[in-house]
Parts: structure tokens; C-alpha cells; sequence
């Protein structure tokens, strides 16, 4: 309904409505922070005093509605929490408050998300899709932001139970609050985001290269889950180690855009450690294949991992970047760029009407050699020489008997990987098909 729908009788009405609204509104306000105000102290994170002034004045920036101050309440009166002691960061969708428990001085990062519908237009694409969501997705902005706090609480807590993780601990969850470990540097400080660490040199640096790289993996195979939002900004150092947190617009591998978030995913990490940084870094093929081929796919000793703790898995998973080429001239450029660039469909449900009859006439390219070796490329080659027009189903099934047996990688008996493994093949030959048929398509396997 238009606004001109509306009668002046209705306009009134409305008039009056919304009147005694905000005036219902204003006065659960002032009840709700009558009881909650000296527990409340939203400027930013210092060691001031809390007033009662400036709980009320915070309040105008609409991060806590009634409703929401009411949800803080029951965390108040659960006994999680007992004050709320500054604001460690305001961002588009959230602040995050600094939470203390003051009877056992535990602290907590208390994530409030906030309920106005604007900036919760976009996140539509993260949520459509999600098995896990599917009969909630609502129009209703409340529903809306209850059910992305709740998507952070059950990622965070996936992420929490995988060893080889380091996150938050989610706390609890009250509607659009999530409580969780606060990951302090001493003195109520948060730790440093990735951005920011220290870095103590050139070593340490590729180190958490290295961990961010794992880290993907790990999230991918273990947690069935790509962060989406992965940078500097969502990665703390604490203790020494990388903290993963902001998981709210994570799916899982099944949704119809993990494979383009993993991929902004890692050109984010390539980016930020190779330009602000200044390290070389790894192709973002290689690192897409390092993050989605299963173990068994991977390596030829996958059997070895298993028998290994944590850290034996991790330094098994840095053996196998140390074989990776790094990046090191135009041509790696612009295999990145053609990379980024190609129409990646998990499987033929994810592919559309037009590109499933250019791929049936044969006018499109299935890059197997994306999780390739040399000996795949051949028959690739050969298979697009013969200038088949096999179904789809034909091309996806016979490829899926070589992909047990693509880019396998042993260096249990310290053998230099093949040569091959690490390098882009037939560089020109890409250039000109891509310049022939503008993008290519790469089937992946689940
Ligand atoms: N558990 C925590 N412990 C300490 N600091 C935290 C924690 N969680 C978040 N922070 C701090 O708050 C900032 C914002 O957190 P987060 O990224 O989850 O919120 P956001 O709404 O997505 O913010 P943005 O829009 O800036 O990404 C982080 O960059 C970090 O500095
Ligand atoms: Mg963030």
C-alpha cells in the first residue's frame, strides 16, 4: 500500500496511533532503564565511571530498544553478566560492548546486534540457501536479526568444538545478543585484530599466513563451513594465536555462493598479506584447491594424518603449502585474475538454462585441471580436442573418476613434489580462451 492510499481520516489515525505509541515506547524506555541504567555504560571502552547521564544519552543511539534492554536484563538477572563497561567497537550491524561478571571478574565481548531493518537488507544472499535457515527466513526485521544472531551463536559454536580452531566462546544467546570470552590483552583492552599486530618480524608473519591458510582449511573440511567475511579485521591475535570470530554471514559448502565467498575469502588474505605486508604469497588457485580437496584427494599419506594431535596436523598441513610455487610474476597475476574470473558451479544443479547449452554444445571449458596435475590437463585436452558434446551428467561422471587421482601429493619420504603440482600449465593457451569464450566453468566435487 502507498502512502496516497491512505485516507486524511486514516492518516489521523495513523497519527494518533504512533503517537500513543512512541508514548508507550518512551515510557518502557525510562521503566527499563530506570532499572538497568547504572549497569550500563556504552561510551567508548575506558575505565570511567558509569553515570546515569550517559546510559540515558547512549540510549539515542537506538542500539538498545526497549525489547533489548529487556533481553540484557534477563542476561543481568541470569547471572552471566552483571555490567556492561564500555563499547568496544561500533560497526554497520553490531557494537560490541565490553560485559563484566564482577562477583567472579570474568569478562565478555557482548555482541548487540542492531534491529534497524536498513542494514539488515543486504544479508538476504547469506541466508537464502542455508539449509539451516530455510523455513526462517522472514521479512519480519526482528526475526531477521534474531535469526543472524543466532547463525553467529551456532557457527561460533562449531567453530568452538574443532580443536584446531582458535575462537571466542560463545556464552549465551538472548534473542539479538550474543555473550561470549572476551579476548582481552589485560586491563579490559581487547587483543589486537590481525590488522593491527605487532608483527615481531618477517618470520611471524608468514607464520600467520600460514595459520590463516590452515584455518580456511580447516574451516572448510572439518567445520563444513567458508567464513565469508575473512580479513584482517575478523581475525584477532591472542596469546600468540589467530582467533576467528564475526561468523554470523558464514555458510556452509552447499550453499549456492560458498565457492565465490571462499574465493573473496582468499583473495581478501592474498591481499592484505601481500600488500600491506609485502610477503609473496601463494596463486589463489592453489590455495582454493589446498582449502576445498578433500584429505584423501590431497595427499597420498591422508591415512598418516589421522593418527596425528593438533599439532602434528597443523605442521603436516604447512608441509604441504611449503610445496606450493609462490607468486612471482604477471603470468601468476593474471592466472588470479582469470581465476577470480571463472563461472565455478559446484555441481550441474548450480548450473543455469543458458550456460547448461553452451556447456552441451561444448563451447565451454571444464576446468578439472583447477584440482589438476599434468596428466589431467592432457585429458582434458584431449577431451576438448575430440570436440565432444557429451551430456553433462557423462562429462561430470567421467571426471569424477580421475579426481581421485588428481594433484595427490606424498611427501612422506621427503621427495620434492612432481613439478607439475605447482605451477599453471599452458598459460597462453588459457589467454586464448578466455579471450574466445569470455569466462570458463570449472565443476568442483562435494
Ligand atoms: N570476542 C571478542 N573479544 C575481543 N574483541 C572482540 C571480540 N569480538 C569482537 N571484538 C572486537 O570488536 C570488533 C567488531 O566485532 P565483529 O567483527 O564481530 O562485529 P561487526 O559488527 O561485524 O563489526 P564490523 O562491521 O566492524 O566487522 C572486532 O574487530 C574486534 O576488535
Ligand atoms: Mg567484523
Amino acid at each position: 500500500m502507498s502512502y496516497s492510499d491512505y485516507s486524511d481520516d486514516d492518516a489521523d489515525e495513523r497519527c494518533n496511533t504512533s503517537t500513543s505509541r512512541s508514548h508507550t515506547e518512551l515510557k518502557e524506555k525510562t521503566d527499563i532503564l530506570d532499572r538497568y541504567a547504572d549497569k550500563i555504560n556504552l561510551d567508548v571502552h575506558t575505565t570511567h565511571r558509569i553515570t546515569k547521564d550517559k546510559a540515558l544519552r547512549a540510549t539515542v543511539d537506538q542500539v538498545l530498544d526497549p525489547r533489548t534492554l529487556g533481553f540484557l536484563g534477563k542476561i543481568f538477572n541470569n547471572g552471566t553478566l552483571s555490567r556492561i563497561n564500555g563499547c568496544v567497537s561500533t560497526g554497520k550491524e553490531a557494537n560490541i560492548y565490553y560485559g563484566l561478571n564482577e562477583s567472579t571478574a570474568e569478562e565478555f565481548a557482548v555482541k548487540i546486534y542492531k534491529t534497524s531493518i536498513l542494514v539488515f537488507k543486504d544479508r538476504t544472499r547469506y541466508v537464502v540457501g542455508e539449509h539451516r535457515f530455510g523455513e526462517k527466513q522472514s521479512k519480519n526485521p526482528r526475526q531477521m536479526v534474531r535469526n543472524w544472531a543466532e547463525k553467529e551463536y551456532r557457527n561460533l559454536k562449531r567453530l568452538y568444538s574443532e580443536p584446531l580452531i582458535h575462537s571466542p566462546k560463545p556464552i549465551d544467546l538472548k534473542e539479538n545478543i550474543l555473550v561470549m570470552e572476551y579476548l582481552t590483552r589485560g586491563n579490559g583492552n581487547p587483543s589486537p585484530k590481525l590488522r593491527d599486530y605487532n608483527f615481531k618480524d618477517l618470520e611471524s608473519v608468514i607464520n600467520y599466513y600460514h595459520e590463516m591458510l590452515i584455518l580456511m582449511r580447516v574451516l572448510y573440511q572439518n567445520c563444513r563451513l567458508v567464513h565469508a567475511d575473512l580479513s584482517e579485521y575478523n581475525t584477532i591475535v591472542h596469546e600468540e594465536n589467530l582467533y576467528v570470530f564475526d561468523v554470523s554471514q558464514s555458510v556452509e559448502p552447499d550453499h549456492p555462493m560458498s565457492i565465490d565467498f571462499l574465493r573473496m575469502d582468499i583473495k581478501n588474505v592474498n591481499d592484505f598479506f601481500s600488500r600491506i605486508k609485502k610477503i609473496n604469497v601463494y596463486a589463489e588457485r592453489d590455495i582454493f584447491k589446498f582449502v576445498i580437496t578433500p584429505s584423501n584427494i590431497l595427499f597420498n599419506n591422508a591415512d598418516d594424518l589421522k593418527e596425528l594431535d593438533q599439532e602434528g596436523t597443523k605442521n603436516f598441513l604447512l608441509n604441504y603449502l611449503n610445496t606450493l610455487n609462490l607468486k612471482s610474476s604477471d603470468d601468476d597475476e593474471f592466472n588470479d585474475e582469470v581465476f577470480r574470473s571463472l563461472h565455478l558451479v559446484s555441481s550441474l544443479h548450480n548450473i543455469d538454462e543458458r550456460d547448461f547449452s553452451k556447456f552441451s554444445n561444448g563451447d565451454m571449458d571444464t576446468l578439472v585441471d583447477l584440482v589438476g596435475s599434468l596428466k589431467i590437463k592432457d585429458k582434458d585436452v584431449v577431451k576438448r580436442e575430440s570436440n565432444n558434446t557429451v551430456s553433462g551428467e557423462e562429462q561430470v561422471d567421467d571426471y569424477s573418476d580421475v579426481d581421485s587421482e588428481i594433484g595427490k601429493c606424498d611427501f612422506s619420504d621427503d621427495e620434492q613434489p612432481q613439478s607439475n603440482l605447482k605451477r599453471f600449465q599452458d598459460k597462453e593457451e588459457k589467454k586464448m580462451h578466455k579471450q574466445q569464450f569470455g569466462f570458463e566453468v570449472a565443476f568442483l566435487y562435494d
